[in-house]
This record gives C-alpha cells, structure tokens and sequence, in this order.
C-alpha cells in the first residue's frame, strides 16, 4: 500500500533563549536541529513517507513544487516575521489547496495575539482578566492600576519576555519591565492582573476535541526567589533539570465540580476560536479557584520523549496512554479525516 507522504513544516531556532538577554528570545518557539530531526524519524516510523520543509521563505516554492505529491502537511511552523506569523504556512497552504494539521489562518493569527483573543473569548461570556495594552512607555498613565500586575510581550510563546521580573508591584517597575520588553521584543506589551492562584495546562486533541489529563506546574517547588510563574527560567533551565522533577503533575488533583467547570470553557474557547486537531488551553485561577483563560498555543509543542520529558502536550498524552507515535499519528488521521471528509478528494 502506498505510504501517505507528509511534509513535515517546522522552524529551527538559531540560539538557546537566555533569561539574561531578551533579545536572544525571540527563537524560543522554534525547535532545535535535533528535536527537527527526531520529530522527523517519529513520523517515518509512523509508517507516513516524509518531506521535511523549512517554514521559511522558500517554503512556498517546496509546497509548490511538491504539492501533487504531499497528501497532507503537518504543520509544526510558528512563523518567521510580523505579529501575525503562525497564520503564513496555514494560508500558503490553503492557497494550494494542500491538506494540512491543525486550525486555519484566521485562528492562527488570532490566537498568537494574546489581546485580541481575550476580547473574542470575553464577548462569548468566557473567563478573561481585563488587559492594557501599551506600545510605548508613555502610554502609562492609568491612575486605576491595581498591582500586582505581570506584563508580557503580546505575541510571543515558550515564555520569551516573560521573566522573573515580569511581576510588577508599583508603577516604576511597571515602566521598567514594559521598557524591557518593548527594548528587545518590540512593541506591543500586554499587561494584565496577576492571578495568583493554581495553573492548569489542557491539551485538546480531536473534532470534536477530548480534552487529555490536566497538566499543573507546581509552584510551590520552585527556588526561593523565583516568582511563582512559568518564567522563561522556570519553563528552560529548572523543568529540564533533575531536581526540578515532579514539578509537573499530570494528572492533576482537581475535584469533579472544578474539572468540569474548566473542561467546559476548554470546550468553548476550542469553539468560539475556530480551533481544529489540538491545542493547548493555560488557564490560571485566582485567589478564590476561580479559572481564567491566559492563552491559547497552537500549535502547541511537541518535543519527543527522547528530547524533553516535560514537553506538555506529550506529557499529557502519555498520561492518557498515549505513546509519542501514537499522538503524531492520531494528530495527521485526525486532520486527515477531517480534510479529505469536508473536502471529499485529495486537493479539491
Ligand atoms: N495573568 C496571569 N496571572 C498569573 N500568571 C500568569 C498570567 N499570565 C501568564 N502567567 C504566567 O506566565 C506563564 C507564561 O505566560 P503565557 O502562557 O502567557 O506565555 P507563553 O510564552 O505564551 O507560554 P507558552 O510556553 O505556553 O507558549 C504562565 O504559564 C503563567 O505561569
Ligand atoms: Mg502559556
């Protein structure tokens, strides 16, 4: 039987993010060359023929070049340039008419801009903390701050910009930490409430999605010294060490009452968005149990076992008995089904 041939989309990070430098963050969502390469042997042993193609600005010419060959493309790319990035592989595709994993352009843009999600999600009666957004330090002015508040760059992921100086407590460590960002990342900084209670981490696989066992980072194991948040720090250097095992519990201990209340806005933050395949779902509780949605990763990341074991959507998925082959394989059936049944042939 003939091998379903996949092109494998991905980008590959030049430099290890450094907690010191801002500036040497701006890769954090990419992938080194060998997790590349070993993400790459999993779908081959998956039994899928695979081209591997570089999101990067000849990657329309492969597509191109190759799309009477490639049944689907699993698109693992986060995009190369601009605020809206993770929507660029999804739309050359669509213009080709290539299958591909995971949500379409609109969502993509839409969920690596952590403002205007909360604005979607909070139109649809969904829990969202309010934000301000600021492109400049001038901006800050409000007299109705109410600290502590943290602040992030506003389409960025894997935690780049968010360090542990990233809680502010007055007004001068708020233009201090905005400057920063602003400085290294480049404008816009979202800042928002900082919620202090339990975090919770929902991998979402499927149309229509299960969710898998909850994830949470317990804070509570984290040095002295270190804000209670999946810093940049905590997220690179303390997950992956030793002494920082266990410090991802999955599952999770939440009551039924609780679990069915967050699996519910899972559920409808999925919708609401337009998400399709997987996506991971963080959400953070505040000092009542109360659950908020932060952000929403897609795609999430999925470093093989051999790679990282604190990978989360892995993590989860094992947890539910899922092995890393296993997850790849059900990630490309699940679009697979999902194309080929609303598109009724290959490249229609
Ligand atoms: N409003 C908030 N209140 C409390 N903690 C927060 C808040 N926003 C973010 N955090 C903390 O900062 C961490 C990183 O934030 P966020 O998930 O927005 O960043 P990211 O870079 O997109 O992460 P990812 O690695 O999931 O892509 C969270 O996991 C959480 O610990
Ligand atoms: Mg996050």
């Amino acid at each position: 039987m003939k091998r379903l041939k996949v092109a494998f989309l991905f980008n590959v990070r030049h430099h290890y993010p450094d907690p010191n430098d801002l500036r040497n963050q701006r890769e954090a969502d990419y992938d080194d060359p060998q997790t590349i390469d070993a993400m790459q042997s999993h779908l081959s042993d998956c039994g899928f023929s695979v081209l591997p193609i570089e999101a990067d600005e000849n990657a329309y010419a492969q597509l191109r070049e190759n799309r009477g060959a490639i049944d689907i493309a699993f698109n693992y790319s986060e995009g190369l340039n601009g605020l809206d990035r993770e929507c660029h592989i999804p739309a050359i595709l669509e213009m080709l008419q290539i299958p591909y994993t995971g949500s379409p352009p609109l969502t993509q843009a839409l969920v690596l801009n952590k403002g205007l999600t909360k604005d979607v999600l909070r139109s649809h009666g969904l829990p969202v903390v309010p934000h301000r957004i600021y492109h400049e330090k001038a901006e800050i002015c409000d007299p109705g701050l109410v600290f502590p508040l943290i602040v992030k760059p506003l389409s960025q992921g894997s935690s780049a910009g968010i360090t542990n100086r990233s809680i502010v407590r007055t007004l001068s460590e708020l233009c201090d930490q905005t400057g920063r960002v602003l400085e290294s990342l480049g404008p816009p900084v979202i800042v928002e409430p900082f919620l202090e209670g339990r975090e919770f981490s929902i991998a979402m696989l499927g149309n229509p999605p299960k969710a898998l066992p909850p994830i949470e980072p317990d804070h509570s194991k984290l040095p002295e010294g270190y804000e209670r948040i999946d810093s940049l720090e905590v997220k690179w250097i303390f997950e992956e060490s030793s002494e920082m095992s266990n410090y991802l519990l999955c599952p999770a201990l939440i009551d039924d009452e609780h679990w069915s209340v967050i699996e519910g806005v899972c559920h409808k933050t999925w919708h609401v968005l337009g998400v399709r395949d997987l996506c991971r779902i963080d959400l953070r509780c505040d000092a009542h149990g109360k659950p908020y949605v932060i952000e929403v990763n897609s795609p999430p990341g999925l470093l093989p076992p051999e790679v990282s074991m604190t990978s989360y959507f892995p993590l989860a998925a094992r947890s539910a008995g899922i092995s890393y082959n296993d997850l790849l394989g059900t990630i490309v059936e699940t679009a697979c089904q999902r194309a080929f049944a609303s598109r009724g042939t290959k490249h229609a």
